[in-house]
């Protein structure tokens, strides 16, 4: 995509790839946040009871969701830990990239114009220094408090380009929880 320049109006070639970025990225991420959550539930039965208490708490027997329940969404505070700690340990998006658009020192690195730069969420998300040994242990409660890890969990980016879609994906994504726990279990398939 074109960088944007003051006084160019947007051009159809940019729609076009704007049509295009919100096709793909407001798809594949959610769907593959809420594949490892369901995942990672089935894992840990005791974590799903918990998300299911309280899911039932909140609606009590009241399946079908609609817009008037997406405030009390936003109360879901396990559910919310449950799914940072999925996207912590299998993001979504895997990796940022940039184009360095000037000279520039970072610390003591310098980085000449024109470098690409890869920022490996994956490779953060699971820093032992930032995480504590038990980095690659699905443990919801990390975020139990303010987010821990500071600026080392990032699942929908950083800075002016962080992703425009994260408050509906997070909505979306525990609107489809709610549904399914308030009716089923998420169970390992045991090999015979
Ligand atoms: C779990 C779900 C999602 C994850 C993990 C995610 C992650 C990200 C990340 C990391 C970026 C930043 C990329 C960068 O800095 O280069 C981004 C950008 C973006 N996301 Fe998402 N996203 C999710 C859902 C969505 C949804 C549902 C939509 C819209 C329907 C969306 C629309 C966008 C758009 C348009 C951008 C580009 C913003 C810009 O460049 O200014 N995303 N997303």
């Amino acid at each position: 995509m074109r960088a944007y320049r003051e006084n160019e109006s947007i051009s159809l070639d940019d729609i076009i790839d704007e049509c295009k970025t919100f096709y793909f990225v407001g798809q594949e991420t959610t769907s593959m946040m809420l594949s490892w959550t369901s995942f990672l539930l089935a894992l840990n039965p005791e974590w799903q009871e918990k998300i299911r208490l309280e899911i039932l708490q909140l609606f009590r027997d009241r399946k079908r969701l609609t817009s008037e329940d997406f405030s009390a969404i936003a109360k879901l505070r396990k559910m919310t830990m449950v799914i940072n700690e999925s996207m912590r340990l299998y993001p979504p998006v895997l990796a940022i990239f940039r184009t360095v658009a000037q000279d520039c020192k970072v610390g003591n690195v310098l980085l000449p114009k024109g470098m690409q730069i890869q920022i490996s969420t994956l490779v953060l998300h699971h820093n032992r220094n930032i995480w504590g040994e038990d980095a690659q242990l699905f443990l919801p409660e990390r975020f139990a408090g303010n987010i821990s890890g500071g600026d080392a969990f990032f699942p929908f980016g950083v800075g002016p380009r962080i992703c425009v879609g994260q408050g509906l994906a997070m909505l979306e994504a525990k609107l489809a929880l709610a549904m399914i726990l308030q009716r089923y279990s998420f169970t390992r398939v045991q090999r015979l």
